[in-house]
């Protein structure tokens, strides 16, 4: 799986996708990551990418030839399944979301700035406006790592232990179980004694529980969702 990332700070990225277990998942082939300098793509010797906005008001906007230039470069090379744009006014982005992306093959994801980008690139080069919470931040950058990172850990060879991605919170609607490792007793402060009764079906059960109490408590809305179903 390919993710090319359209920025106009690439360096903010760099380092975040050359280390752990994204640098792995490459170094194993199994995903790639490309980052693209929007100022790459601007058309006059300035390298501008951003302009005042029609009928005024504070803050720049993204010009729509810069960003078409690079979104029409990639797309001449591959096809790409989706054309994301990380925008505070997005959908919202879910494990769901992260799910449904790791069995894409080719992804562009533009990092808004800004105010934001010309309308016209929304309207005619985006294929998904994504936001990944209800804050706002100074760039995209950061969606665009986070929606990453969610996205490669499901592909397949990324993880050590495949199976692990399968038991994160969300994955099931529910919030992951407590963990624990060694020692069982720190000072005095103990390791439930189920987990280590070696009964595989009631360390299973106890979990299955935890996980669901915690839904109930932290995360009510998910909770409601289960038992609707
Ligand atoms: N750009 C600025 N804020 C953002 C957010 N919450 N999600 C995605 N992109 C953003």
């Amino acid at each position: 799986m390919r993710i090319d990332i359209i920025t106009c700070v690439p360096d903010l990225l760099a380092s975040f996708f050359s280390h752990s277990i994204l640098k792995r998942g490459q170094a194993a082939g199994v995903i790639e990551v490309h980052l693209h300098n929007l100022r790459d793509y601007a058309t006059n010797n300035q390298k501008q990418i951003d302009d005042y906005a029609f009928g005024g008001g504070a803050g720049m906007v993204m010009m729509i030839e810069p960003i078409d230039r690079c979104i029409s470069a990639l797309k001449a090379e591959r096809n790409y399944d989706a054309i994301v744009y990380t925008t505070p006014d997005g959908e919202n982005f879910s494990q769901e979301t992260a799910n449904r992306f790791s069995l894409l093959e080719n992804i562009i994801i533009l990092c808004g700035h800004y105010k934001g980008v010309d309308q016209r690139v929304r309207e005619n080069l985006i294929t998904h406006e994504i936001s990944i919470g209800d804050y706002v931040l100074s760039g995209g950058e950061l969606a665009a790592a986070v929606m990453a990172d969610a996205v490669f850990r499901l592909v397949p060879g990324v993880m050590n232990d495949e199976t692990s991605a399968l038991t994160d919170s969300f994955q099931d609607g529910l919030l992951a179980p407590p963990v624990y490792t060694r020692p069982a007793d720190y000072k005095g402060w103990t390791v439930p004694e189920v987990l280590s009764s070696g009964h595989q079906a009631k360390v299973e059960e106890w979990r299955f529980n935890q996980s669901l109490e915690r839904t109930k408590e932290r995360r009510p809305d998910l909770y409601s969702r289960l038992t609707e179903n």
